[in-house]
């Protein structure tokens, strides 16, 4: 099918359904108080319920059952459009009110189509793109029956041991505001009974990310400022954007449960954001309050997540078994019950589901890898990748038929690594292109050799659930024969193109590690293979910063594509060929090693920083700086940015400066550079950041090209929250302002903000 053809053929697709017309917000009202006056108390308390289509636990209640009894309002972990139908139809057909359920699923990057893991998204700086990306997203997982999504997560994230930074933006709140809006909009788009959109959700609510030592589920402090400038800003920003739901976070935000959080769920989601969407807790979190020694029994848990805030309990049926007890003891009014429903059934009105509760699902079957989306993940994978280094132009290669490329390492020609672990429970990796399949594609002569095993010290629960059988371990004389192979190999060859990194399910939930450095003999391999006299490539396929002091110094070329998803092996191809050209940039600092976490830019001065002579903080047994910053990333192409320029050099009290720059591509190849501007509030109130993030644009700049980019300051960006005041506050302060490439950007100007 030519490539119209298969956009006309989606497009029809699409149009094919009755669209629904967008209820009125009174509309919707007026259904929802008419339904809630005809349920009896458990049938409401039914809705509060989500229930697990896969059974974590033994004594966990089947779907099927609970939803007959009434006591399902929302179904999780079922991602099958035939099995959707079934379990609808039995909420259709065989329940008294006939209330559609909602399936939601962790569609968070991708359903079927799989993306470039969501951190790597994040790195392409192209909030268009992500948009776009998740739009995807919706419509195929939306096709298959799946109307809310468990995304996006917008966990800062300030340390790579922390499994879970792979699902967000990285440590930068501004940064990750924008990609939080971004995703927002391509999931939920502007009315959500549309076939192709989702209700999205923000999680997890909050600080989940600040786990002590990384170790996922641990507790988190955060003391109030960082709260506010650093941890929230992503949700509030989602919360703007108009995501439907919340999800409150597993672990202790200091030393209260965050789903059983008042200050989290009443005091900043309630009343300071205003949020009359609905709040789910995380899988079993409710029930595990009390394993956190907080409430003391489940029905004690019932109670404090109920009365903290959080409409749904996902999966551990702790609502659904003491909610009415707490009703009739008059320890929670039926009014809050009431309360707790009507976001979820106005979400269901909303949705139009009681309209089209079922899915078609052979147009779900077209839908899925459809073509375009094949294209679009693509497209995601090459703008994702960061180049991280680049001697002497190494990349890109040349095309030359009669040349041979190795490809070598553990990733080389790897499916399922190229995904994450929320690429799905039933995925089928099979459809994964690899990196030896996408160089191959390029008409070149590939060889490939695997030379070392990598594999988790310890196998988790997901391990076996998602991971798929295990390749049997070598022994010791295979190991060493196939490290023997690869070596040869890279003698022999032209080129080499390392493919190195981690497992898929070394990121992640229950993912956390205490090393930063390439597991097994990777880096034993690296350096064998960099002392043969061939040109070699690195290509990382990872989803956290690992320690590259070694070959940041030994291999000419470092190029990072994270775990690039379905369409991951064509990007990297065209990435190593010039056929595409990086544009990425870090969306975390990249340490030297994990002696250097936490590590992130947007530190404070202190007292006697790096900079001042005689003391100094820093350690004294390497540099302190990360070995790569935020925000940088190369290009095949050259850039220069020049002509910084303020509309004015004061700007008062809520009002807003306008900032210009000019940037020119000053090679003869086109591509793309990050804008961005940092600023630094030099006094005030409290010490502030030595710099902040504030502005940035990816723009396309043709060889030769030159453009004006223009970035706005005003109140949001001039303002933080001030511990003192406990309020968001504006000052009368001189500033610093940088504008460049990366965090270490050094055109220079200042302003003054005055009354
Ligand atoms: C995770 C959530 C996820 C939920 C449902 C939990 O274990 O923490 O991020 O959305 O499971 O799959």
């Amino acid at each position: 099918m030519s490539k119209t053809a298969v956009l006309l053929f989606i497009l029809l697709s699409a149009t094919a359904v009755t669209v629904p017309a967008a209820e009125s917000e009174a509309t919707v009202k007026a259904r929802v108080d008419k339904l809630l006056s005809q349920m009896t108390l458990d049938e409401k308390i039914g809705q509060l319920a989500q229930v697990g289509g896969l059974a974590f636990l033994p004594d966990a209640p089947k779907p099927e059952e609970a939803i007959r009894k009434g006591q399902a309002g929302s179904i999780l972990w079922v991602s099958d459009a035939a099995r959707i139908n079934k379990l609808q139809k039995m909420a259709m057909e065989e329940t008294r009110l006939k209330i559609p359920l909602i399936f939601g699923l962790d569609v968070i990057h991708g359903y079927r189509t799989i993306f470039p893991m969501p951190l790597a998204m994040a790195a392409s700086w192209d909030m268009g793109m992500i948009e776009r990306v998740q739009a995807v997203a919706a419509r195929e997982a939306r096709a298959s029956g799946i109307s809310w999504t468990f995304a996006p997560m917008v966990d800062i994230a300030r340390d790579p041991r922390w499994g879970r930074l792979v699902e967000g933006a990285g440590e930068d709140p501004y940064l990750g505001a924008a990609v939080a809006r971004a995703q927002v909009r391509g999931f939920q788009g502007t009315d959500v009974s549309s076939p192709d959109r989702m209700l999205a959700c923000a999680k997890h609510f909050a600080g989940y990310g600040a786990a002590d030592g990384g170790r996922d589920y641990d507790s988190a402090y955060i003391p109030e400022e960082q709260m506010w400038n650093v941890y929230l800003p992503p949700f509030q920003a989602a919360r703007e954007a108009g995501v439907a739901t919340f999800m409150a976070a597993y672990m202790d935000l200091n030393d209260v449960p965050a789903t059983g959080n008042r200050f989290l769920l009443q005091d900043v989601l309630r009343k300071a954001w205003k949020f009359d969407g609905f709040v789910v807790s995380d899988a079993f979190s409710v029930r595990d309050l009390t394993t956190h020694g907080f409430a003391r029994d489940a029905k004690d848990a019932a109670f404090r997540a109920f009365t903290a805030g959080v409409n749904m309990d996902m999966a551990s049926g702790v609502y659904q078994a003491h909610l009415a007890a707490l009703v009739k003891e008059g320890k929670v009014p039926t009014a809050t019950i009431d309360a707790a429903v009507r976001p979820i059934l106005a979400a269901k009105f909303r949705l139009g589901l009681f309209e089209h509760p079922y899915v078609d699902e052979a147009r779900a079957q077209r839908m899925v890898g459809a073509a375009e989306h094949r294209k679009a993940a693509r497209e995601a994978a090459q703008r994702s990748a960061v180049l991280l280094r680049n001697e002497g132009g190494a990349l890109p290669l040349a095309k030359d038929p009669a040349k041979t490329i190795a490809v070598i390492g553990p990733l080389g020609d790897a499916k399922r690594d190229l995904l994450t672990m929320w690429s799905g429970f039933d995925l089928d990796p099979s459809k994964t292109v690899t990196i030896v399949e996408g160089i191959r594609g390029k008409g070149a002569r590939v060889e490939f050799a695997q030379g070392v095993q990598i594999a988790k010290t310890y196998s988790s629960m997901f391990d076996q659930m998602v991971g798929g059988p295990q390749p049997k371990a070598w022994t010791p004389e295979q190991a060493d024969a196939e490290f023997r192979k690869a070596v040869e190999l890279a003698n022999r060859a032209d080129v080499v193109v390392l493919a190195m990194g981690e497992l898929a399910l070394m990121s992640a939930e229950l993912a956390s590690q205490s090393s930063l450095e390439f597991p097994g003999r990777q880096r034993e391999l690296m350096e064998a293979v960099a002392a043969t006299s061939n040109p070699v490539v690195l290509v990382m396929l990872n989803g956290r910063p690992l320690n590259l002091v070694w070959a940041s110094r030994h291999i000419p070329a470092i190029l990072e594509v994270w775990h690039p998803g379905t369409e991951g092996g064509n990007a990297v191809a065209d990435l190593l060929f010039g056929d595409a050209n990086p544009g990425g940039k870090l969306p975390v600092s990249w340490p030297r090693d994990a002696g250097q976490i936490p590590i992130y830019y947007a530190h404070n001065l202190t007292h006697q920083p790096e900079t001042a002579a005689g003391f100094q903080s820093r350690y004294w047994d390497q540099p302190s700086k990360p070995l790569y910053p935020f925000g940088h990333g190369l290009s095949y192409s050259k850039f220069a940015v020049s002509n910084l320029r303020l509309a004015a050099e004061a700007v008062k009290l809520g009002g807003t400066l306008e900032v210009m720059a000019d940037v020119e591509n000053t090679s003869s190849r086109d591509g793309d550079e990050v804008v961005q501007l940092y600023i630094h509030q030099k006094a005030g109130k409290a010490s502030r950041p030595v710099r902040q993030l504030k502005g940035f644009e990816r723009v396309a700049l043709k060889a030769g090209e030159k453009k004006t980019v223009w970035f706005t300051l005003g109140k949001a960006e001039l303002s933080y929250w001030s511990g003192q005041d406990r309020a968001w506050i504006e000052e009368t302060e001189s500033f610093d302002l940088w504008v460049g490439t990366d965090s270490d950007a050094r055109l220079h100007a200042g302003f003054r903000v005055v009354p």
